[in-house]
């Protein structure tokens, strides 16, 4: 059984999709040890309290330093033995002795079609924004391993979705959401659970 920690700063829609894979079989030999959030309000944590998964908030704001709340979020991950580490919509940046130590097992969701619209400041909306700022017919989401850069360890899975006429960043972001990014997380998870990936 793997066993996956989930990284999460928001409303969690992709924890869901994980949660819910896992819940109807489409996700095999695969169980949700711990969410971590890094924002006590994160909706994410509600969504975990609610599966009855442990739910960690540790914000780099309670830490003196920087130095100090990588070490606590290392020694976090630590307590749990886990086997892969997801980051669903997680924004603050890994820690290197984290990638080090848990290098190929943390994987990452970026809602565009890498090496699209990603790396420093694509993150959130801003990624849709710059997508339909540049006029492209097609998106998407990629899951991939994460590595010391950002955005840009080996490429796991990616989906395109369709940019529509009168498309807004949170329309499309939306979709990207509903027709890539909540299918491909757990995709990934199952693949790695079963030893395909
Ligand atoms: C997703 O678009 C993800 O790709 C991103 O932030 C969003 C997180 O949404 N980087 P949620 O918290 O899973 O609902």
């Amino acid at each position: 059984m793997l066993k996956v920690g989930v990284m999460v700063s928001g409303g969690g829609t992709n924890l869901q999709a994980i949660l819910d894979a896992i819940d109807h079989g489409t996700i095999t030999n695969a169980k949700v040890e711990v969410v971590i959030s890094n924002n006590p309000g994160a909706y994410a944590l509600e969504r975990a309290k609610g599966h009855g998964i442990p739910g960690v908030c540790l914000s780099p704001k309670s830490f003196d330093t920087r130095e100090a709340f990588n070490e606590a979020l290392l020694a976090k991950v630590d307590e749990y033995d886990l086997d892969l580490i997801v980051l669903a919509g997680f924004l603050v940046t890994i820690p290197a002795a984290m990638i080090r130590k848990y290098r190929n097992k943390i994987i990452n969701i970026h809602p565009s079609l890498i090496p699209s619209f990603c790396g420093v400041g694509y993150y959130g909306l801003k990624v849709h924004e710059a997508a339909l700022a540049r006029g492209v017919k097609l998106t998407g989401a990629t899951v991939h391993f994460v590595d010391e850069g950002m955005d840009s360890g080996p490429i796991l899975l990616q989906k395109a979705v369709e940019v529509l006429p009168g498309d807004t960043p949170k329309i499309l972001q939306q979709r990207v959401m509903e027709q890539a990014e909540w299918k491909l997380l757990p995709q990934a998870i199952d693949l790695i659970a079963n030893g395909k990936l």
